[in-house]
């Protein structure tokens, strides 16, 4: 199993994580924007690195998740990519089997949204769509979000009720 390294947004040098949104930036095929940068920043992030470059990544950053009148602390995974060159090989793997161990010994629940391309990897693994509907605490109040019921991915942990309407905190960008 590939070794990954857990890192803290601080503990990046500046070239480290240049280095990381060129992997994102490339991984994306052009598709990751600043929105989707900022989103990743802030929590843990968790990398491979060959040669002295990233070649798979991921993060798990804090959210607040409503559900049924419960604030739920929720690690929220983002920005998990392998450079086109390293792919097929467990490195997303490696990436996931991390965030999920920080997601269970962490966090109320884990979530993410997933791409197509993702979305085999997170269902091989036993993340399931989130089966009621999605929402947003938007600034202007609680705003429902039917474009994202399909692609949000939930990892429960304990007994959390997987029922009703899962509502997010507000942020610029993508908000699921
Ligand atoms: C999605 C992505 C991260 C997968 O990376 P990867 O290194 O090829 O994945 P892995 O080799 O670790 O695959 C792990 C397992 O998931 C499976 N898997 C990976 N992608 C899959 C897919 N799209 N559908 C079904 N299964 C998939 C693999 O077959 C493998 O199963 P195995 O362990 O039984 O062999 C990579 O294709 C990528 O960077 N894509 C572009 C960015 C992106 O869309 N990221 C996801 C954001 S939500």
């Amino acid at each position: 199993m590939a070794t990954v390294r857990v890192a803290p947004t601080a503990d990046l040098r500046p070239d480290e994580r240049a280095a990381v949104r060129e992997l994102l930036d490339l991984a994306f095929d052009g598709r990751f924007d600043d929105h989707d940068w900022d989103h990743a920043l802030g929590g843990l992030h968790l990398i491979v690195a060959r040669d002295g470059r990233p070649v798979a990544h991921g993060a798990v950053v804090q959210r607040r998740l409503l559900l049924d009148g419960r604030a739920l602390r929720c690690g929220y995974v983002e920005a998990v990519a392998v450079h086109p060159g390293r792919r097929g090989q467990g490195l997303a793997a490696a990436v996931m089997t991390e965030a999920e161990r920080l997601i269970d010994g962490g966090y109320d629940l884990g979530a993410l949204s997933a791409s197509e391309r993702g979305r085999g990897l997170y269902l091989s693994r036993g993340w399931l769509p989130w089966p009621g509907p999605t929402a947003v605490l938007s600034p202007g109040g609680l705003l429902r979000t039917p474009d994202d019921d399909g692609s949000t991915l939930v990892r429960p942990t304990g007994d959390l009720p997987l029922t009703g309407t899962l509502t997010c905190d507000w942020r610029d960008g993508d908000v699921w």
